[in-house]
């Protein structure tokens, strides 16, 4: 599997970008639980362009982290263009951008999945950014489509890559769909025999196993996975792992990278998700949202039984 020049070992299963969820902390557990590839949490072009602080940390990556990913989102080509210029962004590898968000804050400034409204645009942003990029691949991910009786990814996918493209990751769904339903992987197979650029599915994929199956059966290069990820960074390797220890690892590496508040601020959703499902711990889950120090979070852990998952 290759994008662009960049040569990664088969099966390829990258962590799917993640907002609010995908910080540096968590995609360096996956990473060493075996995901081929991870991608920063969206940015903005235009907040990478004045300077946003907040954006600025999104950037953080753990070393681990390579090759590196960077997702970008935006409208306006000229903004693509600049963000790549100014330096920020040097260290990645792999230049990404999102052209599959549903979130309405996003698409109705013609940002996200709003582009596959307007492919001509989608393409000049792809050739803006190609332009600037200095030789380092630039990938899209996008849906199916934006209404879901306009499923346009096939068409839209040659587009892009025409446009200069070195691959796509296709989620099964239109952005109507948002998260709901079942992704349409037959769908994501004719994106697959429309284009000679690799094609990375993405939707649903629940286990390494279910990935190298689908990477097979649907014609693609590889997947992706995203809320299969979510409390099971170990998705990406095919052992059983001890709860406990990961978590605790996750915490340890939050505060490695964020002052401490922030860090448990962050731990506590990504503790929800370790311990969804999970009998006999509602009274855990209760008391890890209203803890304030990472003392007192690693405490309440650690009284977690049941160590394999
Ligand atoms: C909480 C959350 C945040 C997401 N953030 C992003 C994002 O920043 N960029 C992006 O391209 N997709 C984002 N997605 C979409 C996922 O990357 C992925 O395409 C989608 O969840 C389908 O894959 P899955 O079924 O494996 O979760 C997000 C999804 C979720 C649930």
């Amino acid at each position: 599997m290759k994008i662009g020049n960049i040569v990664f070992a088969d099966p390829f299963v990258s962590l799917a970008p993640l907002a609010g969820y995908g910080d540096t902390a968590f995609r360096r557990l996956c990473r060493e639980y075996g995901a081929s590839l991870t991608v920063t949490e969206m940015v903005s072009v235009k907040g990478l362009v004045y300077g946003n602080e907040k954006t600025a940390t999104l950037l953080t990556t753990a070393p681990c982290e390579k090759p590196s990913c960077v997702q970008l989102f935006g409208s306006d080509p000229e903004f693509f263009r600049k963000a790549l210029s100014i330096g920020t962004l040097d260290g990645f590898d792999i230049i990404d951008i999102n052209m599959g968000c549903p979130v309405p804050k996003v698409t109705k400034c013609g940002e996200g999945s709003a582009l596959m409204n307007d492919p001509g645009r989608a393409a000049d942003i792809v050739r803006a950014c190609c332009d600037s990029s200095g030789g380092r691949p630039v990938t899209v991910k996008h849906r199916l489509g934006f209404d879901d009786d306009k499923i346009v990814a096939p068409g839209f996918a040659a587009k892009m890559q025409e446009a200069g493209a070195a691959a796509v990751t296709v989620h099964g769904r239109t952005s109507r769909q948002g998260y709901g339903g079942v992704a349409d992987w037959d769908a994501i197979a004719e994106v697959a025999e429309a284009v000679t650029i690799p094609v990375i599915g993405n939707g649903d994929i629940t286990s390494i196993d279910d990935a190298v199956r689908k990477i097979s059966k649907y014609g693609c290069a590889g997947a992706s996975i995203g809320r299969g990820a979510l409390g099971r960074p170990y998705v990406f390797s095919d052992s059983p792992r001890d709860r406990v220890k990961t978590i605790l690892r996750h915490i340890r590496y939050a505060l490695s990278y964020m002052p401490e508040s922030v860090a448990v601020r962050t731990m506590r959703k990504h503790i929800c998700k370790y311990l969804a499902g999970v009998p006999g711990t509602k009274e855990l889950r209760l008391k890890v949202n209203g803890v304030e120090s990472a003392d007192e979070l690693i405490a309440g852990i650690k009284t977690l039984e049941e160590p394999l998952c």
